[in-house]
């Protein structure tokens, strides 16, 4: 079949990558037009494992091309709408700006298909009532309709995500009309490969549809930060959190996934989404029903200020130390830095006086777009060489791999804090590190004195919420 994708940032490129390796035609359009010249040439503009190879066997199949002009949709079945719904620079609503006129461009086009059926697919993460909004603007058009299909990839496993999601969805106007089940056979047609491998596809409305996915990454970021409100409780009692984690996630009515305590969540999904998601219920007068997301929001953001006041607590004093931050992506296996909580941590030291040193096996390069003054280090070695005091702030594997004692050999003074609960304390504290992790047991409050005399200080640049 003939697919567009328009918007080719994340979501975008891996889905019109994994349409043409599905065996579909398709065009992936952005008005990005350095982004458009990366992509034709087989660059990756983002760190994606997998990606690289797939764009590459799309774009030597000949199957897939890109471009920055509408006017080369006009051929095209089915147009699934990538863009992205940024925080709004005035509040916590979603910025849909680029959703309406990429809707809006392609509206222009769309006439000279002279009423051929053509689905537009939005994949984006929008507001409830968004969808019935597009719907009704490109109801004018003859053969046009609109069906919702949110995205649920992580970054970090996107490819597979795409190509065997645990679910679709798909969001029609009306479920149970002729005219939906028209545009539900369209898109399976397009999903056939991946609907035959049994996948669950289930169709309801649009609103049903767009609160699925924010639904989905509200109760995530819940999960996290639940357990994350614990650890401040362990932190409080000495108990160790991740005890309680493993514990409760044995109870099948739990589970254990997205029960690691530390220092929270970041990227460009989970805390946009939430605070899009607060700024809808308000919009429509349920407010209070989301309040409890302000406290999830909360509690994520004292996870990074706690991790500086630990560091005070361990140094005394932060002015002029040389630290050193393991990790500046929001995750590993990712470069992505957007709110990340690794480079706000090391913000936040940077503006107490620190001096900090900043390592990533794929994320330096974005970190020192977006903060100044940070010194990056490629070379974990060589970042932990002279350090004072060392954060864990990303898990990448190598450095959950470290070995404690030839660590210490490199660093200054062996003190180390766990931002990710992801070290083998007793390990550690054997080869003569201090060690402190968040939510287990040795951060208690107040440990240490010296803290309460620094007052904390609002870091420098943040990283931009989306
Ligand atoms: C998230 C969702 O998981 C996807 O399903 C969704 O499609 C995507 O947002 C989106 O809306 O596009 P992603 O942002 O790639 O995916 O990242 P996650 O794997 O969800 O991790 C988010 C953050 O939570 C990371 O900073 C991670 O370190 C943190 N996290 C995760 C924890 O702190 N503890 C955990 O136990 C799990």
């Amino acid at each position: 079949m003939k697919i567009s994708v328009l918007g080719v940032g994340y979501l975008g490129a891996v889905h019109a990558a994994s349409m043409a390796e599905i065996g579909h035609e398709v065009i992936g359009l952005d008005i990005d037009a350095a982004r458009i010249a990366a992509l034709a040439a087989g660059d990756a503009p983002f760190h994606e494992p997998g990606f690289p190879e797939l764009l590459r066997r799309g774009l030597d199949s000949g199957r897939l091309r890109f471009t920055t002009d509408y006017a080369e949709l006009a051929e095209v079945d089915v147009h699934f709408l990538g863009l992205g719904t940024p925080q709004r620079a005035d509040g916590f609503g979603a910025d849909l700006t680029a959703v309406h006129a990429a809707v809006d461009a392609l509206a222009a086009v769309l006439p000279a298909r002279d009423g051929a059926p053509t689905l537009v697919v939005g994949k984006s993460t929008v507001p409830a009532g968004t969808a019935r909004d597009l719907a009704t603007r490109l109801s004018a058009l003859p053969g046009v309709s609109l069906l919702w299909n949110p995205e649920f990839l992580r970054e970090g496993f996107a490819v597979q995500d795409t190509l065997a999601p645990d679910r679709l969805v798909y969001g029609v106007a009306d479920p149970g009309t002729d005219a939906a089940a028209a545009e539900v056979a369209l898109l399976d047609a397009v999903y056939a490969p991946i609907l035959a491998a049994g996948m669950p596809r289930l169709v309801m409305g649009y609103e049903a549809a767009e609160l699925v996915k924010v639904s989905a990454n509200a109760f995530l970021a819940t999960k996290i930060s639940f357990i994350n409100a614990i650890s401040e409780l362990c932190e409080a009692t000495g108990a160790d959190v991740t005890d309680v984690a493993r514990a409760i996630g044995l109870d099948d009515r739990i589970g254990p996934k997205f029960l690691r305590a530390g220092v929270g969540f970041g990227g460009g999904c989970l805390p946009k989404d939430i605070r899009a998601f607060i700024a809808s219920a308000e919009d429509l007068g349920v407010g209070p029903a989301l309040g409890f997301l302000r406290e999830v929001d909360a509690v994520n953001q004292r996870r990074r200020v706690r991790m500086v006041e630990i560091a005070r607590e361990m140094l005394g004093s932060l002015a002029g130390r040389r630290i050193t931050v393991l990790g500046a992506a929001f995750k590993p296996d990712s470069d992505d830095v957007r709110d990340s909580p690794a480079l706000e941590v090391a913000s936040r030291l940077l503006a107490a006086g620190a001096q900090v040193t900043i390592t990533d096996p794929e994320a330096l390069a974005n970190a020192t777009r977006r903060v100044e003054g940070l010194i990056a280090e490629p070379d974990t070695a060589q970042a932990l060489r002279g350090a004072e005091l060392v954060l864990l702030l990303t898990e990448w594997r190598e450095y959950r791999d470290l070995e404690p004692s030839e660590a210490a050999r490199l660093v200054a003074a062996p003190r180390i804090i766990d931002g990710r609960t992801v070290l083998d304390l007793p390990a550690w504290r054997a080869a003569g590190w201090d060690v402190r992790a968040l939510g287990r047991g040795t951060a208690r409050p107040g440990a240490g004195g010296a803290a309460a005399a620094e007052p904390e200080l609002e870091p420098a640049r943040l990283p931009a919420h989306a």
